[in-house]
């Protein structure tokens, strides 16, 4: 059965709209990821205490003072998520409460006011409502939408702001690797760490990928796409790979970090422990650590690895190294269990496979 919630985009936002649309200079067929952007944004503005003149306008710079405080301590929080063209022709927001949710928990982290619900979901809507040409109508294509919140008061003691921005953008998008949908390769980075329970590894917020960069540099330097990371305490267990989240095949069981604060809880592992659940696949969320992990390959019993989330959907992993050791998988193609879940997601995702759980809002 097929279970969709169908929600009209009431257009309750002021619009001003581009002279001239942008979209035929965008060729379609050849699409990477976040480097070409719809005609239009939402801008929320947040001041005396009120989230208020809410508006979409024509995608372009935004204006800051250099004593903002999102440019020295960094609050601000954001989201990723997709909207899709359905195989009927409707367009539709993947789990858009849920990464409603997410953001707002974001949000408390770094005290930050929240935004209330029904403005976020509306600003989402309306937008990829008034941009839907922009929704590519292809198969494993998507149009990405980023909300993101930023402070905005200037001064430059440590405090909370009392002025933030809110703005939505979005940009037609196609895989998020340059592999494509075929294998990647990880490293772990014992020498680094991404988060500590306690911190903001949990919270999808700009620090937690800029820390991330200079030790992803150096793993791509050594031909690997990716950091494994590992906890910060022992350095010994699996957590999650920054731009998504990890999954392992082990002794025909899926396994995964379980949320203990210190990894970001992906929208895209939910639907993979949803449907794993629904297909009475034996899932587990669990502690692993990385020798228990080599252990398991060496045995055999280690069939596949791959990534979950929004930007990535699937991503198999084909090689894993940590100090010294390169554990490989298969380098070519996804796994049954991959593959099973990128067929179901993105089958969702474009109205071929039945949404269990209502996850498609449909405009
Ligand atoms: C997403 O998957 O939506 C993200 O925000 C990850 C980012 C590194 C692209």
């Amino acid at each position: 059965m097929t279970v969709t919630e169908e929600t009209k985009a009431t257009h309750v936002f002021p619009v001003t709209q581009v002279t001239e649309s942008r979209r035929n200079a965008v060729n379609f067929q050849d699409l990477r990821f976040g480097d070409v952007f719809s005609d239009h944004m939402f801008e929320l503005v947040y001041k005396n205490g009120k989230w208020d003149n809410g508006q979409i306008i024509p995608y372009g710079p935004v204006s800051i003072m250099p004593s903002a405080n999102i440019l020295h301590y960094g609050q601000g929080a954001f989201e990723g998520m997709k909207a899709f063209t359905m195989e009927n022709g409707a367009i539709n927001v993947f789990r858009l409460r849920d990464h409603y949710k997410r953001f707002n928990d974001s949000c408390k982290r770094l005290n930050i006011p929240s935004i209330p619900e029904e403005v976020f979901t509306q600003a989402i809507l309306q937008l990829v409502d008034l941009d839907r040409q922009w929704v590519p109508k292809d198969k494993f294509k998507s149009l990405y939408l980023r909300p993101f919140v930023f402070a905005t008061e200037e001064f430059l003691g440590l405090k909370t702001s009392t002025a933030y921005r809110f703005y939505v953008i979005t940009g037609p998008v196609g895989n998020y690797y340059r592999e494509g949908i075929n294998p990647v390769k990880l490293t772990t980075m014992p020498d680094y760490v991404r988060a500590v329970k306690g911190g903001v590894g949990n919270a999808k917020v700009p620090g937690n990928y800029a820390a991330s960069l200079y030790p992803a540099h150096v793993a791509m330097k050594e031909g690997y796409s990716q950091v494994l990371w590992l906890d910060a305490i022992e350095r010994k267990y699996v957590e999650e790979v920054g731009a998504m989240n990890i999954f392992f095949v082990i002794d025909g069981k899926v396994v995964t970090s379980p949320l203990t604060g210190t990894i970001l809880p992906g929208v895209t592992r939910r639907s993979v422990l949803e449907l794993c659940q629904i297909w009475n696949l034996p899932a587990e969320e669990r502690m692993l650590s990385i020798d228990e992990l080599f252990d398991a390959w060496r045995e055999g019993r280690l069939t596949e690895a791959f990534g979950s989330g929004t930007a990535a959907v699937i991503s198999p992993v084909g090689v894993i190294h940590h100090k010294g050791e390169t554990l490989t998988l298969d380098t070519e193609k996804m796994g049954p269990v991959a593959e099973r879940l990128y067929k179901a997601i993105t089958g969702i995702h474009h109205g071929t496979e039945a949404d269990p759980s209502a996850w498609c809002t449909v405009i």
